[in-house]
């Protein structure tokens, strides 16, 4: 029997979390987490538009409201209401492709919209810590074959990657002007961090235009699924793996760890860098209806093609290791569809024990 109350050291038991982009993928298992851990969540996003919806099917039972990001009243007002003491900012126009049709309302949700939680934070006396969720894509892609670092120059070529990486300067200029850790506990007593992931995949996801979410809806239809980019490389990872990164720098925040408050990233192991096409024939393997036909490129968008992540700090400073490996991830990831569509049933909570129950077997951290 897993034991969530005593993860992250016990430190989410009873404290009051707002996660932004609730019923989003990442949102909604990080909500349902948390929840299971006894933290009072609240949530903070759009009306779902694609159905099903797995925030919906989980129905975690959290208090949540459905506005935009961009309405700094009501943001301010949610704020008030609630008093964080710790905020999971997820919330964002969070694809690539719908960038290029709409560049305004991505970079306006994404840049101002985290602008308006930091503004809605200083207001809000009881906030002690921001764990800021934005992209491995932040980064200046060089298509080189090493991982970035931490420090390595923001960029973005699409608007959306480079949201991501205009709202890493704006959180290193908040850091610098309105929560610098030398003011802290006399100026201010805020916390920020920001934290970058990159492809993540697992159960839940119905986005247009990724990968898993392709082939699993043309796997329950029978049909083939088009697949474009197959040489393109990921840093594969289940989607509790960068959750339990969010979770284990809220915990150090919350610990008030101002060492903590930086940037982070949280990708996997080496190994489970794949391609697209690999990453397609594993799936196949778990679930026979998956069938894949390689499409031309022309006429696309530009889309990186190589792009890993360099996690040493995160497993140094942190200690901060994934617990899955590429077959784990891809099994589970595949099966979770496969039960929802063949026999209805959601495997959300299964996945967490075994994710846990894996985490603890390996002594990762965040389990001690
Ligand atoms: N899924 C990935 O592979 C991945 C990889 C790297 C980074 N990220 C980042 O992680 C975060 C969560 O991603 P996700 O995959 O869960 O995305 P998602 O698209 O599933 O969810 C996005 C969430 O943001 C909310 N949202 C969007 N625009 C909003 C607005 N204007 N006002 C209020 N809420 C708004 C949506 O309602 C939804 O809850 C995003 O910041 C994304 O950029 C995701």
């Amino acid at each position: 029997m897993v034991n969530f109350e005593k993860l992250f050291g016990g430190i989410y038991k009873d404290k009051v979390v707002l996660v932004t982009g609730h019923n989003g993928f990442k949102g909604s298992w990080l909500s349902y987490w948390l929840k299971q851990m006894g933290a009072k969540v609240y949530g903070y996003a759009l009306k779902p538009e694609i159905a099903p919806n797995h925030f919906s099917l989980l129905n975690p039972g959290i208090e949540y409201i459905e506005a935009d990001l961009r309405d700094v009243k009501t943001l301010e007002d949610y704020f008030e209401k609630i008093q964080p003491e710790i905020v999971f900012h997820l919330a964002a126009q969070a694809l690539v492709r719908p960038s290029y049709t709409d560049p305004v309302g991505t970079i306006s949700t994404n840049v101002m919209g985290t602008l308006n939680v930091f503004e809605a934070v200083r207001k809000t006396k009881s906030v002690k810590a921001i764990v800021n969720v934005t992209s491995d894509k932040c980064y200046e892609n060089k298509e080189w074959i090493w991982g970035y670092r931490e420090n390595d120059p923001m960029g973005g070529y699409d608007p959306y990657s480079v949201s991501k990486g205009m709202v890493e300067l704006m959180t290193s200029s908040y850091r610098n002007s309105f929560f610098n850790l030398k003011d802290y506990k006399q100026k201010h007593d805020v916390l920020l961090a920001s934290v970058r992931a990159g492809n993540v995949i697992g159960g839940g996801d119905w986005a247009t235009d990724r990968l898993i979410p392709d082939i699993v809806k043309a796997a329950a239809k029978q049909e083939a699924v088009l697949i474009r980019n197959p040489k393109a490389t990921r840093p594969w990872q289940h989607v509790l793996e960068p959750l339990s990164g969010y979770l284990t720098i809220g915990w150090r925040l919350l610990e008030e760890k101002t060492e903590y408050a930086d940037g982070w990233n949280f990708g996997p192991d080496l190994d489970s860098n794949l391609s697209v096409g690999e990453i397609a024939e594993l799936a196949k393997k778990v679930w026979a209806e998956v069938q894949i036909k390689i499409g031309s490129n022309k006429d696309e968008h530009h889309e990186a093609n190589l792009l890993m992540l360099d996690c040493s700090k995160a497993n140094k400073l942190l200690k901060w290791h994934p617990v899955w490996g590429i077959d784990d991830t891809i099994d589970t990831t595949i099966s979770w569809y496969k039960d929802f569509y063949e026999k209805d049933v959601l495997n959300t909570q299964k996945d967490i024990e075994n994710f846990v129950r894996k985490a603890v077997e390996k002594e990762i951290i965040w389990t001690k």
